[in-house]
């Protein structure tokens, strides 16, 4: 296979120079971008997920990763090769021969162009380092998940890179029937639909990986605590465990702005876990996560407090938390109209309306169906569809309704029964009426943002927002009966009925702090502090 044009025209003139004895260590940062212009080159990066990375972060990791001289390195999707390049750097001044570094190294990508990239790369700084030009034979094009050579498993010290992120719920980057069809055979229970691909490479670095190995891919930071990857992420603790979290950020790519983190999966001698920052270069060092729940240490890294909550009676327990469905939105958008005066048809709740303890119809203007909206009311024929019928008498009762994108849960309590949610907002209507405000004080506290955070930091669309599933609320651990809550309760009522001023916000936190047993001043702060942004 030839290399692309610009690819190889580069490189020629590389080696002319290495050939001519010119080439000093400026020479590393052109090997690099090699990959670069093949990036350029390519149309559309998304479908294969190509985003390749930067030099400088891909030495950032191989220092993490702790390689040694000696030590098979291998990435499995590996592109133009830059982490093998930052690996075999790091081996050469480890002391390591060339000759056994360029031996060492192990890499896959399904891109035949890509894969030659990666060999002239590593061939020419085989030639810079050793002035020897040797065979990169261990550079192989195929699919990382499904054609790695069997003698690769279980020998790598080192699995490292950057994997595609391909999610599935987009058109563009979904896997067709054939390749699921595969996928699921290969993976077992593992493998589920809406699992992104590179939690796929996450689950073959570790059958690569030596038993003391170590394993170090780039993901996206949702997959810490995306629900279709749960599975994954046990079956990876159980076996080669989250050792440290290295936390990217958004910036590390230039091509894409995702929020970025790399997992470091390696037997740990404590319950010791460091979470490393890629931006602000600090360490924080905090107690290892439970088996799969890795968005705690996200959460960690984002300054939410942690808390414990005993679940012995969950949201589930006392309440249905429901989502709605695609069909009642079309269902509303057709049927949403301006509020004429004394308007006692039901209103129209969407995302943009509910803050915590706040309804915000009539004092902002929302967008709905593509529409700017004042008073959104929905005009209900009289003999609805059945299905929409049903729908309508569970939604037409006394509920909590909650915003899905937020940093601190932001529910409103609709006591009297008359607004509609659109998607996404997630509805809570209590088994017992009289609760209503119990668990609008439980769902609205302190404890359950942060173990909201904890559970699913990463999910959102921002670094610091949490995207809140009806699945995770159901889940929430209620506190014990107890005389705090009933506080709780009622402060909770008295903030959204009196808008809140600060003594009563605080003296919200702090009874249902007490509620939960979570008493502590940093969560306290924490929570006011993001309340008061919500509110400013
Ligand atoms: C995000 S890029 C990263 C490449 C390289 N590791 C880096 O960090 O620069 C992902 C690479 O995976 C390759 N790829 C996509 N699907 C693959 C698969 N199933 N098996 C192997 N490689 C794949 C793409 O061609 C691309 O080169």
């Amino acid at each position: 296979m030839a290399l692309p044009l610009t690819v190889a025209k580069a490189a020629n003139a590389l080696a002319k120079r290495l050939e001519a004895g010119g080439a000093g260590e400026e020479i590393l940062q052109e090997l690099a971008e090699l990959g670069r212009l093949r990036q350029k080159d390519l149309d559309d990066y998304r479908t294969n997920g190509a985003v390749f990375t930067p030099y400088s972060v891909a030495q950032e990791l191989v220092r993490e990763a702790g390689i040694d001289a000696g030590d098979i390195v291998c990435d499995p999707s590996v592109g133009p090769g830059v982490f093998l390049l930052a690996a075999a750097e790091q081996k050469f001044h480890g002391g390591e021969s060339v000759p056994s570094i360029i031996d060492s190294l192990r890499g896959i990508d399904i891109d035949p162009l890509t894969i030659e990239v990666a060999r002239t790369t590593l061939r020419l700084w085989a030639a810079w380092r050793g002035k020897r030009w040797l065979a990169t034979d261990k550079l192989i094009v195929g699919d990382g998940l499904l054609d790695v050579p069997a003698d690769w498993y279980g020998g790598c010290d080192v699995v490292i890179g950057n994997p595609p992120f391909l999610g599935q719920l987009k058109s563009e980057t979904a896997r067709d029937s054939m390749r699921a069809k595969a996928l699921k055979e290969r993976f077992g229970d593992l493998y589920t639909a809406y699992i992104d691909e590179s939690m796929l490479f996450l689950l073959l670095g570790v059958e690569l990986s030596s038993a003391n190995g170590t394993v170090v891919l780039i993901v996206p930071a949702s997959l810490l605590g995306a629900d279709s990857s749960r599975p994954a992420r046990e079956w990876i603790d159980d076996q080669l465990p989250l050792k440290d979290l290295w936390v990217g950020g958004r910036s590390v790519f230039d091509v894409a702005a995702v929020e970025v983190v790399a997992p470091i999966l390696k037997q740990r001698q404590d319950r010791n876990c460091r979470i490393i920052s890629h931006e602000t270069r600090e360490t924080i060092e905090v107690s290892s996560a439970t088996a799969g729940q890795w968005s705690r240490l996200l959460a960690v890294a984002n300054g939410t407090p942690t808390v414990t909550l005993a679940a012995d009676v969950t949201l589930g327990d006392q309440a249905s938390v429901t989502a709605d469905f695609r069909d009642a939105y079309y269902w509303l958008a057709e049927r949403v109209q301006e509020a004429d005066l004394q308007d006692g048809r039901p209103k129209l709740a969407t995302v943009g309306l509910v803050d915590p303890f706040c309804f915000k119809h009539g004092a902002v203007n929302t967008r709905f169906a593509k529409q700017q909206f004042e008073r959104p009311v929905i005009q209900i024929e009289d003999d609805p569809p059945p299905k929409l019928m049903k729908w309508l008498e569970q939604k037409l009762q006394p509920k909590l309704l909650i915003a899905t994108q937020t940093r601190i849960v932001e529910c409103y309590a609709d006591t009297k029964g008359e607004l509609l949610p659109s998607t996404p907002l997630i509805s809570i209507i209590p088994m017992k009426e009289t609760q209503l405000w119990h668990l609008m004080a439980a769902v609205a506290s302190p404890a359950a943002s942060a173990w909201l955070a904890s559970v699913a930091a990463g999910t959102g669309l921002s670094q610091t927002t949490i995207r809140i599933r009806a699945s995770l609320l159901t889940d929430l651990p209620l506190p014990l009966p107890s005389e705090s809550w009933d506080e709780g309760a009622h402060l909770a009522r008295q903030m959204q009925e009196e808008q809140a001023d600060e003594h009563i916000s605080v003296r919200f936190g702090e009874v249902m702090n007490q509620a939960y047993d979570t008493a502590s001043e940093e969560l306290l702060s924490w929570w006011i502090s993001e309340f008061q942004k919500k509110q400013a």
